[in-house]
């Protein structure tokens, strides 16, 4: 808005104008990455990615998240006000005596480090534990292995058996990802299938239909099963929330940057017909024209924040 106000220096907006038109800010969320079991029971632990994009038509400046950066900035002793919700149908499974096997990327790591803290209470509460895998997605060992040292540490305390991690931009011209990995580990995944293995899954979107396919491929190839009959074995871990996905992504439709671009060429109709000579109507089309940017916006904006599919 900011923005705005400088680049049509001609215009101004009270307080009441631009509330009228202003959203609210929404909640965001973040997975508890902690277990109460192991950090504490008032504890909880965030893993939050700080992303910074270029801010559109500004060059050498970049927009850092409202919320990440805000909690970035937060020091010991901070009050900050939270809500506690749960996250129907993405939790660890009741039996601890199936294996499981954990697929993530980025800070999709975030509930599976939680998961990872349970099974080492668990452990030490003397539960006997099933085998788990984990696949973990980063770009390379030097930039983000988030937690690579706990990670570690849960393999040597028998709370995780198998950890396979895929660094997408360490091989120059080929991104490796998770899915290539499950591939590659085919047999042992479906080892663990046929054992009755739970599948948790959390990352960005893009990697849903990818991950799910490759699960598919080791189905068909190491279960000899024909690929119908590997889709419905799919279909039914899923019915049975034995295949659990949580994962995020940008809505983006075409339709909402078609209807931004229609809203701001009407704003500027306004702003041409404010230029012309006609005194009278000239603030009224002025305002119109800054609710009509606004609303293009809020459909950009609205449109590419953070939304959950999965569960
Ligand atoms: C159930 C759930 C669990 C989640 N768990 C986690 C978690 O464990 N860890 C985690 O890191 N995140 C998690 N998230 C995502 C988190 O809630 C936020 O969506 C995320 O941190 C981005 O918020 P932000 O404040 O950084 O960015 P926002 O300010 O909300 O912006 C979102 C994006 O919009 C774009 N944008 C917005 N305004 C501008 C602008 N003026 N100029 C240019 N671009 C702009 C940018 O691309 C930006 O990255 C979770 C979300 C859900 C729904
Ligand atoms: N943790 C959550 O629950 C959650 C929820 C909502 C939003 N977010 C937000 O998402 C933002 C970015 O997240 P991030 O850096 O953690 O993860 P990310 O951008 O999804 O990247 C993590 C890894 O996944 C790889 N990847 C990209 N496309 C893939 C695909 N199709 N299949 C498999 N892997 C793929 C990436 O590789 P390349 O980039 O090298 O291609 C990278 O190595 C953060 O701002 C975070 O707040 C997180």
């Amino acid at each position: 808005m900011l923005r705005l106000l400088d680049d049509f220096p001609s215009c101004s907006l009270n307080i009441f104008e631009f509330l009228r038109v202003a959203q609210p800010l929404r909640p965001h969320y973040y997975s508890t990455s902690s277990s109460p079991r192991i950090h504490g029971d008032s504890v909880a632990h965030l893993t939050v990615g700080l992303e910074a994009v270029p801010v559109p038509g500004t060059p050498g400046r970049d927009f850092r998240g409202m919320s990440s950066r805000y909690l970035h900035t937060l020091r010991e002793g901070d009050r900050v006000h939270v809500f506690h919700d749960s996250a129907d149908g993405f939790h660890l499974q009741d039996d601890a005596t199936n294996p499981m096997i954990v697929v993530c990327a980025g800070t999709g790591f975030a509930p599976m480090r939680a998961f990872l803290a349970e099974r080492l209470a668990m452990k030490c509460a003397g539960v006997p534990l099933a085998e788990a895998a984990l696949f973990n997605g980063i770009r390379s060992t030097s930039l983000d292995y988030i937690y690579r040292d706990e990670i570690e540490r849960f393999a040597a305390d028998g709370v995780l058996d198998h950890v396979h991690i895929a660094a997408s931009r360490e091989r120059p011209g080929r991104r490796d990802y998770v899915q290539d990995r499950i591939r590659e580990q085919g047999a042992l995944i479906w080892r663990l299938l046929a054992a009755g293995s739970h599948v948790y899954v959390c990352g960005s979107q893009p990697m849903r239909a990818a991950v799910r396919a490759a699960f598919a491929d080791v189905v068909a190839d190491h279960g000899s099963l024909p690929r119908e009959h590997a889709e419905a074995y799919l279909q039914e871990m899923e019915t049975t929330a034995r295949y659990r996905p949580d994962l995020w992504g940008r809505t983006r439709g075409d339709h909402i940057d078609v209807l931004a671009l229609l809203l701001t060429l009407a704003a500027l109709v306004m702003f041409a017909f404010a230029a012309s000579d006609r005194e009278l109507s000239r603030f009224n089309e002025i305002a119109l024209g800054l609710v009509l940017l606004t609303a293009a916006l809020i459909c950009q904006f609205t449109s590419i924040t953070n939304t959950h599919f999965g569960r």
